[in-house]
């Protein structure tokens, strides 16, 4: 299929794309500026990377973080996407989330991960048989470069297809800047967290977002309480990183877990579901609903 199709959403209509999820831009996991600005290690660099090692927020990832992320950083915040760090919004397995203050008032988040990431070969699993990441090999650095600008191609592509993500903004390397959901003061939360007061319009909103992300040719992969936020009355969806086009050959898989997870928790909350008929439903390609419908809750 033609690469230059991919900007006009239209294109990207599942009833106009007969097989979804083929139309994606190539990934490039070569050397970055971030890599070279780390191997030049001009003054204004070395100065820079002293300042954010010495921050508070960052002490504690002196270990973790490498001269080349602080450097993806740098560029960041050169290009204008970032302009002040806030503390951490959450430690994971494989990134950490911080709060930042982006251009004028605002608020990012950034998603960095980790080179030396434990669950690499779990990462690698999701990418072979992705169209997208092709021939990557062992290379632990590519690997994640390529998870990382896979997160962002995953949320530009699932807001196009009308589920409420974070806008992403800007990928450098091994950092992903994005739009913070909820306010500096109080963070956005988790599913898992609230209390749901309208179980059924927020399960109808999930199996709208579901059918969209399946129609656009995506499986989210691990979407869960935990991988939806609230704020002001909004469902978000998150942490695309993992998610796979239809055409991985465990995307019915992922799926079908998907479908399990998001009905068990909604079942908890005493909504009449399983997981089997949440896939039939995902699967099916009837008509969606409005947008603005799906939307509120
Ligand atoms: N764009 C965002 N806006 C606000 N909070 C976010 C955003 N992205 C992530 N978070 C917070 O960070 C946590 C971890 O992010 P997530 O993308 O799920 O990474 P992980 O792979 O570590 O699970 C989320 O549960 C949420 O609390
Ligand atoms: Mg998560």
């Amino acid at each position: 299929m033609s690469g230059e199709a991919s900007d006009d959403p239209e294109f990207l209509a599942p009833d106009v794309v007969d097989v979804p999820g083929d139309e994606w831009e190539e990934i490039d996991v070569s050397d970055t500026e971030a890599d070279r600005i780390a191997r030049k290690r001009d003054r204004e660099f070395s100065q820079f990377r002293t300042r954010l090692k010495d921050a508070d927020q960052f002490k504690v990832e002196q270990s973790v973080f490498d001269d080349a992320t602080f450097a993806a950083i740098y560029k960041l915040v050169q290009d204008g996407h970032i302009n002040a760090f806030g503390g951490p919004i959450s430690t994971g397995k494989e990134a950490n989330v911080y709060e930042a203050r982006g251009t004028e008032k605002t608020d990012v988040a950034v998603k960095i991960y980790r080179i030396n990431a434990s669950n690499f070969q779990q990462m690698r699993g999701y990418l072979e048989g992705d169209p997208r990441f092709e021939g990557l090999g062992q290379d632990k650095k590519a690997v994640t470069l390529a998870w990382t600008q896979k997160e962002y191609a995953n949320l530009h592509r699932a807001a196009i297809a009308g589920v409420r993500v974070p806008t992403p903004i800007a990928v450098e390397r091994n950092v992903l800047v994005m739009e913070l959901v909820g306010l500096v003061e109080s963070r956005a939360r988790r599913l898992a967290e609230v209390t749901v007061e309208n179980p059924t319009t927020a399960f109808g909103v999930v199996e709208e977002y579901m059918k969209r992300l399946y129609a656009a040719g995506l499986v989210h992969g691990d979407l869960s309480e935990y991988n939806m936020i609230i704020h002001d009355g909004e469902l978000v969806v998150i942490d695309l990183g993992q998610a796979v086009t239809v055409h991985h050959p465990n995307s019915t898989e992922f799926l079908q877990r998907d479908c399990e997870n998001v009905s068990a928790f909604f079942a908890r909350q005493g909504i009449s579901t399983t997981g089997e008929e949440l896939y039939e439903r995902v699967t099916d390609r009837t008509p969606a609903l409005s947008r603005e419908s799906a939307n509120e809750l």
